[in-house]
């Protein structure tokens, strides 16, 4: 058995292990690092938001992924429910999935052009001023395509489940960050990746921390 825990260091020291991007990634290719939270009973949020679940090291784990990444990807549900604002600074800029050229959710988001939208080809007219990148089509963003758009970069992916769903089960997620809150929800809330075909096939488990409160990091890398 192998111990993958960082029990004798520093807290910031054994994140910025956690969230370290791998010195042999594929150069040419985008690293696709899929971060999320669930409660011990896998609910993903707790109305309608995810914040309810995090902790002081989870908003650690999450910067330090952010600090890390040259690209942002989120679903818009979740862009929208999560009331994301634009980046500034050295924030990395946001790719935002989405079906319609539909900003009405959360028009400050688009407002700097640093966040874009993401639209199949056939999507209506992008609303003045959003930056928007059209791929595939059929009323869907081809998310390889997305992925090829973002060759070379360390790309943060923040869900939602739906969006995860689709990206695992086309392969382009490499990395999967979970966090496990030390709780038992209940609720209907449903789990962090859905909706496609189950998959069975195992996935390497990279790293763990466990934190002073019971929250489990796990960092699990694609086979
Ligand atoms: N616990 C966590 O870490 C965490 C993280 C993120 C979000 N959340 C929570 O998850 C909830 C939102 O979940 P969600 O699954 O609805 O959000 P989502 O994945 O952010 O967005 C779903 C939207 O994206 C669309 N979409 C998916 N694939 C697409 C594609 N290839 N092309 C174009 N559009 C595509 C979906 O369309 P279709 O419906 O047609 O597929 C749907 O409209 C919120 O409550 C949020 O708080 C939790």
């Amino acid at each position: 058995m192998r111990i993958l825990t960082d029990d004798e260091l520093p807290a910031a020291d054994a994140i910025a292990r956690h969230v370290a991007v791998p010195a042999d990634r594929p150069k040419d290719q985008a690293l696709v690092r899929l971060n999320m939270i669930a409660s011990a009973d896998g609910a993903l949020e707790v109305s309608g938001r995810s914040g309810a679940l995090g902790n002081h090291d989870d908003s650690l784990v999450f910067g330090g992924l952010r600090a890390a990444a040259d690209a942002v990807v989120v679903g818009i549900a979740t862009a929208v429910s999560e009331h994301y604002h634009a980046p500034t600074g050295a924030e990395p800029p946001i790719y935002v999935v989405a079906k319609e050229a539909d900003v009405a959710g959360d028009p400050e988001l688009f407002a700097t052009g640093r966040a874009t939208l993401v639209l199949p080809e056939d999507a209506g007219p992008t609303p003045d001023g959003v930056a928007a990148l059209r791929v595939g089509t059929g009323g869907r963003v081809d998310l390889a395509g997305l992925v090829a758009h973002l060759a070379g970069k360390v790309v943060m992916f923040e869900g939602g489940p739906s969006l995860a769903g689709a990206m695992v089960s086309l392969g382009l997620v490499d990395e999967f960050f979970l966090s496990v809150a030390p709780r038992v929800v209940g609720s209907g809330a449903a789990r962090v990746v859905h909706g496609l075909a189950a998959d069975t096939t195992p996935w390497a488990l990279a790293h763990v921390l466990v934190d002073d409160e019971g929250f489990v990091f796990l960092r699990y890398r694609r086979v």
